[in-house]
C-alpha cells in the first residue's frame, strides 16, 4: 500500500462532491495514491513480492513464474511482470501480465493452478497491481471518487492435500467495452495532441450499467461456484469480493446466504483497486483464515470479465 492517503475530504475540495455522498454510494472513505514521478504499479508489486518471498522462505531464483493482473502497467510493454521479476531478482522465472481489468487477479490465479496442476511448475507467484491514480481524471467526480492504488501477491505451490484451488467459472462479454474503458492509448486510438486535449487517456465509465452488470454477475457465478461444489451457507467460511462498491458486495453476500463477519472487505480504506484488492484481502485478513477454510473469490470488471473461485486455504496463521 503506498503512503499517501487521499481522503474524501481531500477529493471534495477537488471536485463537487461530499463524505456522505461518497460513504453511502460507495462504502469508500479514503484510499492510497502512489505519488513520486517515474513510480508505476511495478514499484508496488516489487515490495509485495519481496514480502512474499521473505515470508515463504523462498530464493528469488527458485520462482518458475510470475503473472502480473493490471491495467496500468508501467508501459504498453515490456510486461509488467517482467520488470517485476528483474526488480526482485527472480531471474529463472518467465513472466507475463494478464489484463481483465478487476477481474484480472482471479484470471490470473486460476491460471497459475492450472500450471501447477500440470506438474511442470513449483512456484508460481501471482501478483495483483494497479496504479489507477494514473489513468483517473481527478476532475470527474463520478470515477475519481472510486479508485486507489495498490498491489498484492501470492504464491501457488502443489500439495498432496485436497487444498487450494479447488474448482473456478470465468466468463467474458467484449460488448462491456462501451460502458467501462480507457479509449485512446491502444492501437486503435494512439495518443494524439487531440486525444490527451479530449482526455480519453482516463478511465471512462457508466456507472449505473456498470453498476447492474456486475450485480447480478458477481452474485450469481458466487451462487454457481457453491451449488457446483455442494457448499451451503455455512460451509462457507469467508467471501473475498472484489471491492468495486460496498453495495454490489452486499448484494452477493445476501444471494450467498452470508451475514457480514463472514465477508471480507477493504474498500472503506482502499477503494478499488482493480486487480489488487483480492490479494490485499487476503493479506488483510490471513490472520483470521484457517486450514481447510473455504473462501468463495468472486468479481467483476471492464471487459466486461466476472467470475468465481472456490480456495480451501491451505495453511494456518503463523
Ligand atoms: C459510480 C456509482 C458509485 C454511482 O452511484 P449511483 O448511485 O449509480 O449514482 P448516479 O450515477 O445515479 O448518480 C446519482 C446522482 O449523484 C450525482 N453524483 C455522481 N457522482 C457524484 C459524486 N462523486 N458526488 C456527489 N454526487 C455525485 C450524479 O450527478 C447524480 O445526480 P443527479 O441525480 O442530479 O443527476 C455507481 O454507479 C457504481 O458504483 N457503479 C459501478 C462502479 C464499478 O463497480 N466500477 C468498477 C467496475 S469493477
Amino acid at each position: 500500500m503506498p503512503d499517501y492517503v487521499l481522503t474524501n475530504e481531500e477529493l471534495s475540495t477537488m471536485v463537487d462532491t461530499n463524505d456522505e455522498w461518497i460513504t453511502t454510494r460507495t462504502g469508500v472513505k479514503e484510499r492510497r495514491i502512489l505519488k513520486g514521478e517515474g513510480k508505476g504499479t511495478s514499484d508496488m508489486a516489487m515490495i509485495a513480492v519481496n514480502e512474499l518471498l521473505a515470508k515463504t522462505n523462498t530464493k528469488p531464483e527458485e520462482v518458475d513464474l510470475i503473472i502480473c493482473a493490471t491495467v496500468t502497467p508501467d508501459h504498453v510493454f515490456p510486461a509488467t511482470a517482467n520488470l517485476i521479476a528483474a526488480k526482485t531478482n527472480c531471474v529463472n522465472a518467465f513472466n507475463y501480465d494478464i489484463g481483465a481489468a478487476c477481474s484480472g487477479f482471479i484470471y490470473a490465479l486460476s491460471t497459475g493452478a492450472t500450471f501447477i496442476e500440470s506438474g511442470r511448475y513449483k512456484k508460481v507467484i501471482v501478483v495483483g497491481a494497479d496504479k489507477m491514480s494514473s489513468i483517473i481524471d481527478y476532475t470527474d467526480r463520478t470515477t475519481c471518487i472510486i479508485f486507489g492504488d495498490a498491489a498484492g501477491a501470492v504464491m501457488l505451490e502443489p500439495t498432496t492435500e485436497p487444498l487450494g484451488i479447488i474448482d473456478f467459472i470465468h466468463k467474458s462479454d467484449g460488448k462491456g467495452v462501451d460502458y467501462l474503458r480507457m479509449k485512446a492509448g491502444g492501437s486503435k486510438y494512439p495518443a494524439t495532441h487531440e486525444t490527451v486535449e479530449n482526455r480519453e487517456h482516463y478511465v471512462y465509465q457508466d456507472g449505473k450499467t456498470v453498476f447492474k452488470f456486475a450485480v447480478v454477475n458477481m452474485a450469481d457465478y458466487a451462487e454457481k461456484i457453491m451449488k457446483r461444489n455442494n457448499l451451503s451457507s455455512d460451509d462457507v467460511a469467508w467471501l473475498v469480493p472484489h471491492q468495486a462498491n460496498k453495495r454490489i458486495v452486499d448484494a452477493t453476500s445476501n444471494r450467498m446466504g452470508l451475514t457480514d463477519d463472514k465477508v471480507m472487505m477493504n474498500i472503506e480504506r482502499y477503494g478499488n483497486t482493480t486487480s489488487a484488492t483480492i490479494p490485499t484481502l487476503l493479506w488483510d485478513y490471513e490472520n483470521q483464515l484457517k486450514k481447510g477454510d473455504n473462501l468463495v473469490l468472486a468479481a467483476f470488471g471492464g471487459g466486461f470479465t466476472w467470475g468465481a473461485i472456490y480456495v480451501k486455504w491451505a495453511y494456518d496463521p503463523k
